[in-house]
């Protein structure tokens, strides 16, 4: 069933906020999520309100091959969670080249989730140009590219248009028809942010899925560990964050009618290919 890929060009733009915040809006639209955090910072867990301590994870245990069933954590908003799991740079090289060796690695378990009826798959991915977002990328239904408003941002539309950050050449390119834009921390009282927003309105047009303002409530809920609909639901974000999530869905496959709001209940049980 779907994938949607969240990452961007740019580091600290709100892609893990927004992974977080939409994986909890689909499950409560009605569709079972599966939110995999595949940023070596390991901070999906936190809006979820998992313990720091919680050193366990999915994509650093890759060279391992382990079953990935036993690594999901079920959430108190019943978006189950495969967390990434704490790694250092030892670690984080050697599974790097374990993903260049073998990218079956990912991509089996990956296709074994997808295989799951009805399941929504939405990944978190690390700045920039990365390995897992190159693997992943021909398999993404959606790749969520957020954006500040700011001249930075706006200096990194190329990339988009182009397709470079997804990984390059001709197969990246073919994926750009995949990517949809959210522009985040928008401040409707700055003229900058107003005028860079305008401006990427203009230069988007449909690729446009929606905008967040700026708004103190989501670094409030990241503090609290909670879901910003959990701490704040008629805030201003999470309003915006409502209304990419019903943008969304539109381009989702409809529902199957057996399926209403609930956690991904019980995981298929055969082995994953090694
Ligand atoms: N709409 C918003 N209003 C206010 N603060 C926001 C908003 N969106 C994100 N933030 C804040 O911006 C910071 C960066 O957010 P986040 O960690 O989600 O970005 P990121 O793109 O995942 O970063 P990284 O590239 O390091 O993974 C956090 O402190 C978050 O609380
Ligand atoms: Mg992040």
């Amino acid at each position: 069933m779907p994938l949607i890929c969240v990452a961007a060009p740019k580091g600290g733009v709100g892609k893990t906020t927004l992974a977080a915040n939409l994986a909890d809006a689909l499950h409560r639209a009605g569709h079972p999520v599966l939110a995999m955090d595949c940023d070596p910072q390991n901070a999906l867990r936190l809006h979820f309100g998992l313990p720091v301590r919680d050193a366990a994870g999915f994509l650093m245990e890759l060279p391992r091959r382990p079953d990935w069933r036993g690594l999901v954590r079920d959430t108190d908003s019943g978006v189950a969670l495969l967390p990434h799991g704490a790694t250092d740079i030892r670690a984080a090289l050697r599974l790097a080249a374990a993903l260049e060796r073998e990218p079956e690695l990912l991509l089996a378990p990956v296709r074994a989730m997808l295989a799951t009826p009805g399941l929504v798959l939405l990944a978190d991915l690390p700045p920039g140009p990365s390995q897992v977002l190159n693997l992943l990328a021909p398999l993404a239904d959606l790749v969520v590219t957020v954006l500040l408003a700011d001249a930075t941002s706006a200096a990194l539309v190329p990339e988009i248009d182009s397709g470079r950050f997804l990984g390059g050449g001709t197969l990246a390119a073919l994926h750009t028809s995949r990517v949809r834009v959210v522009l985040n921390q928008v401040e409707a009282s700055s003229r900058l942010s107003r005028a860079v927003a305008e401006a990427l309105v203009r230069h988007l047009g449909p690729r446009l899925l929606g905008a967040i303002c700026r708004d103190e409530a989501v670094a409030e809920a990241v503090a609290a560990q909670r879901l910003l609909h959990a701490l704040a639901p008629d805030s201003p974000a999470a309003l915006d964050i409502g209304d990419i999530t019903r943008g969304i869905a539109a381009l989702l496959p409809p529902l199957p009618l057996s399926i209403g709001p609930q956690s991904i209940g019980p995981l298929p049980t055969e082995p994953v290919a090694p």
